[in-house]
């Protein structure tokens, strides 16, 4: 086979890439390990920033995101038992996020693609990439018991954390930043109404809690557990118990109940490697960064960087300009590093430090208080919550 940009990885990232690039009229072939039912049906983000939405609009994949996505235009910051609006909207000059699942969002790329006539072979096994710093890199895969090989123009690494791309660059040629956290999340789906109108993120003495929903009758919500912890240890009335004492206030609102039907636990990481670009390999995504999902900015990201890789591809292609391309990782850095430090922000914020300093507590606590009655305060945090303008 022979493409002009091959990409590795069906995620939003890779999805999205394929999307654009066939707008401007540059071929691609989309490669993944998974089944497309694999992909369709697992639990991620939720939330969208207003740049995704309208990126997603123009490229004409909202229509069913626009009718069962949630507009939100603010968040409720809960701590001391009690809560504090954070009027996205009116921070920021009308703009606003959308919940709708990253799996929906899969879904719908996944369809419009096929129906354009896109590629997008899936159950690809042992997929490697060579000749990445010669002008035709390959990709070489089993599919469907055969071996096969794809010539292209430039590869797109949209293969997440654990993909073959990031790992393909030689470690002499790239540096890699990181911090772990001794924290992470436990997430639930469960059957209820919506406990509130908008996104609660409660920082409590006993840790972080989060509540999002998916729809009026399935709910989302989060709390901070031990990333080594097991969710077997987790019976239902545990897992209530635990959200009744992170999030109640002293008005008596309690979170509704519901049958809890998924569970899962998940580990946070800070990770950015530096640069996205070896040769005619260009990362995008979690191949290249992940963020705690405490900001929800993890698809946003992805999004944004493939906005940017595919103009510089499409620039490349009609006026043979090379220079966005080369400018590609620099240019799309900044706002990763935004975004990082926005996520880090965040959690560090919301989240219990499992050894931390006491005085942490206090510093978390002034800043809270902080926000909730500082215009100011609370402007840079609506700003990045609903999304820097995508470049
Ligand atoms: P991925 O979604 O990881 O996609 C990569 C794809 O590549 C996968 O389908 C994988 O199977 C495939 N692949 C891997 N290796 C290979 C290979 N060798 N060959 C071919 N294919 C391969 N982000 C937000 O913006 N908002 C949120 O609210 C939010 N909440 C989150 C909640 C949870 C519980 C989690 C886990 C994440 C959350 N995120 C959130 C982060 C978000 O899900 C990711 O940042 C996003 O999926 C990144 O997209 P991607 O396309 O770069 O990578
Ligand atoms: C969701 C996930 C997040 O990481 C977040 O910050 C907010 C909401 C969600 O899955 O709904």
């Amino acid at each position: 086979m022979r493409t002009q940009v091959g990409i590795v990885g069906a995620g939003p990232a890779g999805l999205l890439l394929s999307h654009l690039l066939a707008r401007q009229g540059v071929s691609s072939v989309i490669l993944e390990t998974r089944s497309r039912d694999e992909i369709e049906s697992t639990i991620r983000a939720g939330v969208l920033e207003q740049g995704t939405v309208d990126l997603l609009t123009e490229a004409g994949l909202a229509d069913r995101m626009r009718r069962e996505g949630h507009v939100h235009h603010g968040i409720e910051l809960r701590f001391e038992g009690q809560g504090h609006r954070v009027d996205l909207s009116g921070l920021t000059g009308g703009r606003a996020i959308t919940v709708y699942a990253q799996h929906e969002v899969i879904k719908d790329l996944v369809k419009a693609r096929l129906d354009a006539g896109g590629r997008i072979l899936f159950e690809a096994k042992d997929v490697r990439l060579s000749g990445l710093d010669e002008r035709t890199p390959r990709i070489s895969f089993l599919h469907e018991g055969r071996a096969q090989t794809i010539d292209c123009d430039f590869i797109a690494g949209c293969d997440g954390f654990h993909g073959v791309s990031r790992a393909s660059i030689p470690a002499a040629l790239k540096v890699e930043y990181e911090r772990k956290y001794d924290f992470g999340w436990f997430g639930i789906l469960v059957e209820a109404p919506p406990s509130s109108k908008e996104l609660i993120y409660a920082s409590h003495d006993r840790g972080f809690a989060l509540v999002s929903t998916r729809s009026e009758t399935i709910q989302r919500l989060y709390f901070q557990c031990d990333p080594k912890d097991d969710v077997a240890n987790w019976p239902d009335e545990r897992i209530w118990e635990e959200l009744d004492l992170r999030l109640s206030t002293e008005d008596g609102w309690r979170v509704k109940r519901g049958r809890i039907f998924q569970k899962g636990i998940i580990a946070m990481r800070s990770f950015v490697v530096e640069p996205l670009q070896y040769g005619r390999l260009f990362l995008a995504g979690d191949a290249a960064h992940i963020v705690p999902p405490t900001g929800a900015k993890g698809l946003n990201l992805a999004a944004a960087d493939v906005k940017v890789l595919a103009r510089a591809f499409e620039e490349h292609y009609t006026r043979g300009r090379s220079d966005l391309l080369e400018s590609y990782s620099a240019t799309v850095l900044k706002r990763i590093w935004r975004s990082e430090h926005f996520s880090w922000w965040m959690t560090s914020m919301l989240h219990r430090f499992p050894d931390g300093d006491p005085i942490q507590r206090r510093f978390q606590l002034a800043e809270l208080r902080n926000v909730a009655a500082s215009e100011a305060a609370a402007r840079l945090l609506a700003e990045n919550y609903v999304g820097l303008p995508m470049a």
